[in-house]
């Protein structure tokens, strides 16, 4: 492969590009962790803050992201590399864009096999609980291989022909099959109550605690802090407008957030069930739900096709970023790139698929690190998701804040901000730059902050 910029691939529209980024965004963080998350938070009162913190922390930091991909042409480390010339430090945050990218796969792709399996359970283990299903090392890794061979092969297809064709295939699926379990869910007798629990905030749940897990959550569901949307915004021409897409990227993401919640609330509180259950919620809660639902077969069918689809959306996007690392740096072709970093990622997934209870070694680490676990977590996912997916996008959209706000300037990412651009006025462009120089990184610090003191 070529590492002329005029040979990159593009999107071929503005379409493609809003749906591979929301679909990039839209994933496992939309359907399963954001529920759960405002289960354990309150339900409203989590959700309010989660908005805050989507729209005055995580849009302007997308636009940052999408303004150096779009200016560099490249992946993160060639990115970073465009702005300081080689052999500079920043070239670590890089580096630790591509290792979040393949730590990230590697264990969202066991959890997103959990739902390809549900999907088809009534197939494959029609009796088995929650707990005996993913302490099964056969049945988790094989659909963990499943899962990823799907996404390998999008990602070989390229942008235009893989990601963006594959993208606007399934995310109108998606919605409309949300759409449908919705219906049901709301229409369920008692479904009243689950709403309120839902949109009614109750101020006094508002923690410090909860102002980071719903920062974090925002950051997470974004796909921001490890350079995924700089990826994306590198394939975005010129002329494309990075606010006008990027706020639809926001809007749909949003959309796709709270509808999760309509469909799983009401039938929560319809049925009785805990909301705060906490990761097993969707996995444990629902299926009974759905069994005592009228056309609960159906519905359970369609509620984990729809996730698998969302995951896989998802996971092609943390497989591009280290795909384009090779393909830009390393000169790889994107074929040999996607097997090779496939297998790894693979190889390093079995660990955590195995962490639910199949192997002793992987699901409990206390003899690591003590009877609490490391921040609270036990086994190997947990662990990563913790370290990575949680606080180290803080971390990584923390020191990524300061390279465009300070190394690259606020000023120069205005520019690439503004060009293609309908909407940034004078008055927004100063009110970006001053959020991305002052308002993010000391913010953003905050949550580090709040991660590593172990405050959830
Ligand atoms: N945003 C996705 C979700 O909500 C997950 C994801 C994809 C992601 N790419 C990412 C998270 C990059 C962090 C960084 O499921």
């Amino acid at each position: 492969m070529s590492n002329e910029t005029a040979d990159r691939e593009e999107w071929s529209s503005r379409i493609g590009f809003i749906l591979a980024a929301a679909g990039s965004a839209i994933g496992l963080g939309n359907i399963w962790r954001f529920p759960y998350l405002a289960g354990e938070g309150g339900g409203g009162a989590f959700v309010l803050i989660y908005l805050l913190c989507v729209v005055l922390i995580g849009m302007p930091y997308l636009f940052g992201e999408l303004s150096l991909g779009r200016n560099s042409q490249r992946n993160p480390v060639g990115a970073i590399k465009s702005i300081t010339g080689g052999g500079s430090l920043w070239i670590l945050v890089g580096g630790f864009c591509v290792l979040a990218g393949f730590v990230i796969l590697s264990y969202y792709s066991v959890v997103a096999g959990w739902a390809v399996g549900y999907a088809v359970k009534d197939i494959i283990a029609p009796t088995m609980g929650f707990q005996e299903f993913a302490a099964s090392p056969g049945l988790v890794i094989a659909l963990l291989g499943v899962f990823l061979l799907l996404t390998f092969l999008v990602v070989v297809g390229g942008i235009e022909e893989g990601i963006e064709r594959w993208a606007k295939i399934l995310l109108p699926i998606l919605f409309v099959l949300i759409f449908l379990v919705i219906i049901r869910a709301v229409t369920l007798e008692g479904a009243m109550k689950g709403l309120k629990f839902y949109l009614v905030p109750d101020f006094s749940e508002i923690t410090f605690g909860l102002v980071v897990s719903a920062l974090g959550q925002a950051f997470f569901t974004l796909s921001l802090g490890m350079g995924a949307m700089i990826t994306y915004g590198s394939y975005l021409p010129k002329r494309e407008d990075i606010a006008i897409s990027g706020g639809y990227v926001v809007i749909f993401n949003t959309l796709i957030a709270l509808m999760a919640g309509f469909m799983i609330f009401p039938a929560i509180f319809a049925m009785g069930a805990d909301p705060e259950t906490g990761p097993a919620l969707v996995f444990v809660v629902l299926p009974k739900v759905f069994a005592q639902m009228p056309l609960g077969g159906l519905v359970s069918v369609l509620f984990f096709l729809l996730l698998s689809i969302a995951a896989l959306t998802s996971s092609i996007s943390l497989l591009e970023v280290v795909v384009s690392y090779f393909v830009d740096e390393k000169q790889w072709s994107r074929q040999k790139s996607v097997w090779i970093i496939g297998s790894i990622v693979f190889l390093m997934a079995i660990p955590s698929a195995l962490s639910q209870g199949a192997s002793g070694a992987f699901s409990n680490m206390s003899y690591l690190f003590g009877e609490s676990g490391l921040f609270g977590q036990n086994n190997f996912l947990g662990i990563l998701d913790y370290l990575i997916g949680s606080a180290g996008l803080a971390i990584g959209a923390f020191f990524l804040s300061i390279f465009i706000g300070w190394v690259w300037g606020a000023d120069y990412a205005a520019e690439e901000l503004v060009e293609g651009s309908s909407v940034m006025t004078q008055g927004l462009v100063s009110v970006w730059t001053f959020m991305m120089r002052y308002v993010i990184p000391v913010v953003v610090f905050g949550i580090v902050m709040g991660y590593v003191f172990g405050y959830l």
